[in-house]
């Protein structure tokens, strides 16, 4: 069988790295995405399918040859999710829902490796979270309820079909590629590419609430470099593929353990692009956790998985200049 891999969401920010590592290890990559998102991500695809993921099993010919599917397509806000909750119970888990329906029917059997989120786990006293937390403190918005629920979905759909299943639920994913081949999109509304855009553009920076339980005020999460990220989805498919049973499940935390406030990313970031950022504190964002810090332990003693590019400067620097020269030209 060729070394196929099918990704769904391949030309989004997560999921275009992750098409950059595993066309880098060699395989053949085989992107499904309904619109495209990062134009350069294309480039690392060996076969792009415009269309909507749940029709997977229709459009997929490479299907048959394909033992892994990467499913990192979905929507990711936590604010719109508040406003548009069918939109993300509609896109994230009614749709993959209906994916694993058709794999099953048509008789496919392989690993699925699943695009979870830290929001699955809301307010929760714990830092660092385990896996185990999950299920003691519920999601605090539509977004980390339709994480959630699809997991709960995909571990049914092992149990009763064989895939093996693996949930990798992200931290904050931020950074763009070192060597600049990928990066974000201009208009993103994480913190660390608002931060880059105030900087290039001299537009005011807003942090969102100072009146959290948090040493400084302002919500502390944890950031992993979606390069990081990226080298996680290859580990977690080697895993699935040499060690795991068929039928089984199992969730993984993908964060580094460090948590930073907002201010404390604001200020590194200065210091890192040696710029001067004009902000204010604003209010509160709904949904938004006080605290959101994994504990990794576990993914990295079964996969030897080590975060190696997610300190503040690399995650800074990487966007800065991916930013710089994608949409400013300097
Ligand atoms: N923030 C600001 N100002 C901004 C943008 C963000 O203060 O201009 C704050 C947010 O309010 C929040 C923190 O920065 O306190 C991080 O916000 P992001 O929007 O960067 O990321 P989120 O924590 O909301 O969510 C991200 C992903 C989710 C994932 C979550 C896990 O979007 O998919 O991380 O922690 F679930």
């Amino acid at each position: 069988m060729e070394n196929n891999i099918i990704i769904t969401g391949a030309t989004g920010y997560i999921g275009g790295h992750v098409a950059l590592k595993f066309k880098q290890e060699g395989y053949r990559v085989i992107g499904i995405d309904r619109t495209v998102t990062i134009p350069a991500a294309v480039e690392y695809l060996d076969e792009f399918l415009c269309t909507d993921y749940a029709d997977i099993v229709d459009t997929c010919a490479a299907l048959n040859n394909s033992t892994a599917i990467i499913h990192c397509a979905g929507t990711s806000l936590v604010g719109p999710s508040l406003t548009d909750p069918g939109e993300y119970y509609n896109n994230n888990t009614a749709k993959t829902n209906k994916m694993l329906n058709w794999l099953a029917r048509k008789g496919w059997c392989g690993s699925i490796i699943f695009s979870s989120s830290a929001a699955i786990y809301g307010n929760n006293p714990a830092s660092p979270l385990p896996e185990s937390a999950a299920w003691k403190v519920l999601p605090m918005n539509p977004y980390g309820w339709s994480k959630l629920l699809t997991e709960q979905i995909l571990q049914d759909h092992c149990t009763a079909h064989g895939f093996r299943g693996i949930a990798l639920r992200y931290f904050n994913a931020a950074g763009c590629d070192p060597q600049g081949r990928l990066g974000c999109v201009k208009d993103g509304t994480h913190l660390i590419t608002k931060i880059a855009n105030a900087a290039l553009s001299g537009t005011e920076l807003i942090i969102n609430g100072n009146d959290y339980r948090t040493r400084d005020g302002t919500c502390i999460r944890d950031y992993i470099h979606v390069t990081d990220l990226a080298d996680a989805h290859y580990r977690a498919v080697k895993h699935a593929e040499e060690s795991m049973r068929e039928h089984a499940f199992v969730s993984f935390n993908v964060g580094t353990g460090i948590g930073l406030s907002n201010k404390e990313v604001l200020d590194q970031f200065e210091f890192s692009s040696e710029t001067n950022i004009t902000w204010r504190y604003g209010p509160r964002r709904e949904g938004d956790p006080d605290i959101l810090v994994s504990d990794p332990s576990h993914f990295k003693i079964t996969t030897g998985w080590e975060a190696r590019h997610s300190d503040i400067d690399s995650l800074s620097i990487t966007t800065f200049d991916w930013m710089k020269k994608t949409y400013y030209n300097v």
